[in-house]
């Protein structure tokens, strides 16, 4: 026999089993001692010396094809279900991935931990005395207004006040000089979520902030400026600038509104000869800085005469969204647990 013959053999077997209906009595019809297989693989004697080996294997494909399809059609029996395909690949489960904002906290955090911050988590229901008073802001300050507090129904404590679910990050400021005994040099990138009384399309009522520290001997605007465009352009990408704009916080002296470059008109505000859509004026608002306002350090037991320091805090989400390409116009979709959204990330 010639190995064509034998390969003519082998396809007529299959069209025959292609043919079969029932399940019961395959194995012994094709694979049995006296089956199909068995009868045709003792002609293999007959094949031409030189192209054996070749026939050998193709009685070996044959072999595997029919206990393959015999086992899938006795599986399909026991599980009575004929339209079973056991050779579909299987639904994969699902894996989940780090929240979109958690992955953005590492990303600042690691950015910051490059120029030798550490990342600190202070309570986020704290006292006022954290979160207001020893910021410079003492009881029945006007400047309290700007943060839409919730307030915790507790005893009041003599010292510290009362106790308010906290509206921003600056509580780690007063908190990490105590942690460090009143001793700078301090390099504090404090991130924890934040709470207000607000809900529209770019406010949610927990957000997160994250809030920088620095004080030591001889520090000075120049030192943040040069902190701001380091963030700037690691978070956003080359070319990305920072600018800084007066304005009015307590706890610093002076206090800026930091703003950053658009990425999509490169900070002209001018697309193709029209207003640059996503900025409007070639920058974005993210947050405030200044420097530590000497109460501040005061109330940490740093003398002012001796130290100074800069400080600056912003939203995560804020800062977040206005990442290149990210095109998020609603930030409660952060929150709404909806994996459609979450899964893009
Ligand atoms: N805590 C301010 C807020 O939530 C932001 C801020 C402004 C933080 C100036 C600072 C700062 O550290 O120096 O609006």
């Amino acid at each position: 026999m010639t190995l064509d013959e034998l390969k003519d053999q082998i396809k007529t077997i299959q069209l025959q089993f292609e043919t079969e209906t029932s399940a019961e009595g395959l194995r012994t019809k094709y694979l049995g001692k006296k089956g199909l297989f068995n009868l045709l693989a003792k002609s293999i004697g007959k094949v031409d010396l030189d192209s054996r080996v070749k026939a050998g294997q193709q009685l070996n494909f044959l072999k595997a094809y029919l206990n393959n399809k015999i086992t899938q059609k006795e599986r399909q029996v026991q599980a009575n279900l004929p339209w079973l395909d056991f050779t579909l690949p299987g639904l994969k489960p699902k894996v989940g991935h780090v929240h979109p904002i958690s992955q953005a906290m590492a990303e600042i955090t690691g950015i910051f931990e490059r120029i030798g911050f550490t990342r600190v988590r202070y309570p986020e229901v704290d006292w006022d005395w954290y979160v207001f008073e020893s910021l410079n802001m003492p009881p029945n300050h006007p400047a309290r207004d700007e943060w839409e507090t919730f307030f915790v129904d507790t005893p009041v404590d003599q010292k510290k006040g009362k106790l308010v679910l906290t509206t921003h990050t600056s509580n780690g400021q007063v908190r990490e000089m105590e942690r460090l005994g009143s001793q700078p040099p301090i390099r504090m990138i404090n991130i924890a979520r934040c709470y207000r009384r607000q809900q529209d399309a770019t406010h949610t009522q927990m957000f997160h902030q994250f809030e920088g520290l620095v004080v030591d001997k001889g520090i000075n605007i120049q030192h943040l400026k040069g902190t701001l465009d380091y963030f700037a352009q690691e978070f956003y990408g080359p070319g990305t600038k920072s600018r800084i704009r007066p304005f009015h916080f307590q706890f610093t002296e002076p206090s800026f509104e930091v703003d950053f470059s658009c990425h999509i008109c490169g900070g002209t505000g001018q697309v193709d000869g029209n207003k640059c859509k996503f900025c409007k004026s070639g920058w974005h608002e993210v947050g405030g800085a200044g420097m530590v306002h000497p109460n501040v350090l005061k109330a940490g037991g740093i003398d002012p005469e001796v130290y100074t320091g800069f400080a600056f805090g912003w939203g995560v989400e804020r800062t977040y969204t206005l990442k290149e390409g990210l095109n998020i116009d609603d930030i409660r979709l952060l929150y709404s647990g909806d994996l459609r959204f979450l899964e893009q990330f």
